[in-house]
């Protein structure tokens, strides 16, 4: 395991799976955590796409979640779990997860002064911006899809053409609704400035869903995106996604890679 991660790897299984251990969060940790929930609370409303704000009421996640009783919930919706990792896990582990229906959730929360930023996903990253989509069928789904397309493209050494789809759909995708466009990429549920520069500010370029663009389209990790791809819906990107990658990868593979 890379030792520049952060979070403790010492306990994780083979699967990089750990215990939550709940007990050993602290009162200062479920305030912060209740903090970075009420000010994304006030902006979902505007910014975010209907399914999640759905799929939120029925999650209590004003404090740091208990994940054995979000996942039986979850379980019953649409046959998801969370497995409590201890941060980043490496590509195997983490395809292996999606593609049996277990959504990998960071055990460790931010500090304080990490109020507004953070490279690596936490608790509160993962929880808020991922978990509330696992309810939505079709989102359920398509995720689902991915997990087993990641690992065919470990196969065909295609990895990083697939983890920039992840990047431009699951952490940064946008969708087109009748009320205007909206975010549903964790990346931006669970961001304090970049859910309403995504929908509102006129700076970033916004494209219409292009597979074969996505792919070729490297991605910052360290800063406002400047460009965002749009779906019309969850089926729309399930469409998409649908055809057979293999000789895809193998076309795409020797051509340029694009700037955002
Ligand atoms: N259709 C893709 C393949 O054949 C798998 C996939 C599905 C990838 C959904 C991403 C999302 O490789
Ligand atoms: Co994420």
């Amino acid at each position: 395991m890379k030792s520049e991660l952060r979070g403790d790897y010492s306990r994780a299984g083979p699967d990089c799976a750990v215990e939550q251990d709940w007990s050993r969060y602290t009162a200062e940790q479920h305030a912060l955590f209740r903090r970075l929930f009420a000010r994304q609370a006030k902006l979902v409303p505007r910014y975010a796409c209907p399914e999640w704000i759905r799929a939120v009421e029925g999650l209590d996640a004003a404090a740091i979640p208990r994940f054995d009783a979000v996942s039986r919930k979850l379980r019953a919706a649409t046959g998801w779990e969370i497995v409590a990792v201890p941060g980043l896990i490496p590509d195997e582990a983490f395809f292996t997860h999606l593609a049996s229906r277990r959504f990998p959730v960071t055990v460790w929360l931010r500090s304080p002064e990490e109020f507004d930023y953070i490279v690596e996903p936490d608790v509160f990253h993962d929880f808020f911006g991922h978990v509330p989509l696992l309810f939505d069928r079709v989102y359920a789904d398509h995720l689902h899809e991915y997990g087993k397309g990641g690992l065919k493209a470990m196969r065909l050494d295609a990895v990083p053409m697939l983890a920039r789809l992840y990047w431009y759909t699951i952490e940064f995708g946008l969708m087109r609704t009748p009320q205007g466009v909206r975010a549903y990429g964790a990346g931006l549920l669970s961001s304090g400035g970049e859910l309403a520069y995504c929908v509102e500010d006129p700076a970033p370029r916004r494209l219409d869903f292009g597979l074969e663009r996505i792919l070729r389209t490297s991605y910052r990790i360290d800063r406002f995106q400047t460009t965002y791809f749009v779906i019309d819906s969850f089926a729309h990107l399930m469409r998409e996604t649908a055809p057979d990658f293999t000789p895809i990868y193998a076309r795409l593979r020797d051509m340029p890679v694009l700037e955002p």
